[in-house]
């Protein structure tokens, strides 16, 4: 049933928030530390993978059985073939979810070659026969995450129009093509086209990297929030900070013993007791990676980081670089030219 209500947001009258899934890391642990520092509005699962065989994975499904964060989880979905997705809906709905979120946006060649994720927006009429059926099955919330298009933006209005037709509740929209992966300019003006385009809230995605460029993107789009992926890996602060500063408050730059607390506090919730501690490193390592940014304009921090190959090595060079002058601030946005390592070649995972 469409025109439901979205689960009130923490800040009533405050732009939305909502951390974006990614795979392998929006997971319970995850979402646990985020909401230690500052939880966003709402959260997204990873996707769950639809097809003949599937049943919902039982790790993604912990996020939603065991979210103890006191915020709504939606659970996205990426397939398809029009009955596995309504059976996947109704075994879904056996849990705790805020609603059913689809995924036209992953860019990996291995997804889109299945026309699945961004392989769909060169389809506009399979989207429009799987948003109709997607409403039907959901009684709840139903959203969606799209990308602009797939090498170009022109079906664009097309889907948008769909996403009116079908009653979505809520739109994501990541200002980029399929193509570019996680690369190039994120066309704002394209998300501002979306917010005037369709019924539901929006939510603008790409680049957020601090609350100022939130508050900036919300101001030219008019979205009514913003979605935030790998800026809230290296700064799980942000979610507050967008509260904070769009309610007429200041935001400062913490110090960089507290960025040494979160490293070790994800360390932590990463910890499975069943992995060896090599692979637990290497796991950590890439979630450096996006906090290494933030660390020193020289990027010798991440240098370091990415010779570690044991714990003790690794908080070694955590100690080093973020305890000796710990009231050293953790920059607000990523240091020019400090660059997390590319994602691995789908483009979905993080690569080490
Ligand atoms: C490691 C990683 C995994 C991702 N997995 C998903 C996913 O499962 N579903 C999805 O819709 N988008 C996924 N994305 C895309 C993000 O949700 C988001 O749209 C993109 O990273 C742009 O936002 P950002 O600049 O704030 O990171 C992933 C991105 C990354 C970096």
């Amino acid at each position: 049933m469409a025109g439901q209500t979205l689960p009130a947001p923490i800040s009533p009258g405050q732009p939305l928030t909502a951390l974006a899934p990614m795979q392998d890391v929006t997971n319970l642990s995850f979402m646990r530390v985020v909401a230690h520092y500052g939880a966003p509005d709402y959260f997204f699962t990873e996707f769950f993978r639809v097809h003949s065989q599937s049943t919902p994975e039982r790790h993604i499904l912990r996020s939603i059985d065991e979210n103890d964060t006191h915020r709504p989880v939606f659970a996205q979905l990426i397939g398809e073939n029009l009955s596995d997705l309504e059976r996947t809906v109704r075994e879904l709905l056996r849990h705790p979810i805020a609603g059913i979120d689809l995924n036209l946006g992953c860019p990996a060649p291995k997804v889109y070659k299945k026309n699945v994720g961004g392989g769909l927006l060169r389809d506009p009429a399979r989207v429009d026969e799987i948003l109709a059926c997607l409403r039907a099955a959901s009684p709840g919330l139903f959203t969606v995450k799209m990308r602009l298009g797939f090498d170009s933006p022109e079906s664009f209005e097309a889907i948008l129009e769909l996403v009116n037709r079908h009653d979505v509740d809520l739109l994501s929209v990541h200002g980029r093509l399929v193509k570019q992966m996680y690369r190039g300019n994120v066309r704002y003006d394209l998300i501002a086209r979306a917010v005037e385009r369709v019924r539901c809230p929006v939510l603008a995605n790409g680049e957020i990297a601090s609350a100022e460029k939130a508050r900036a993107v919300i101001a030219q789009t008019k979205a009514a929030g913003v979605m935030i992926g790998r800026h809230a890996i290296r700064n799980p602060w942000i979610f507050r900070q967008v509260r904070e500063l769009c309610a007429g408050g200041v935001v400062a730059p913490l110090p960089l013993s507290e960025a040494r607390d979160y490293v070790e506090r994800l360390y932590e919730a990463l910890t499975d007791p069943e992995i060896p501690e090599k692979l637990q490193v290497a796991r950590i390592k890439k979630f450096l990676n996006f906090v290494g940014q933030s660390v020193d304009p020289e990027g010798l921090f991440l240098r370091e980081m990415r010779r570690a190959l044991t714990k003790a090595e690794l908080f070694a060079v955590c100690d080093r670089h973020m305890l000796a002058e710990p009231d050293k601030p953790y920059s607000l946005e990523p240091y020019p030219g400090v660059v997390a390592r590319p994602n691995c070649e789908d483009g979905c995972g993080l690569g080490t």
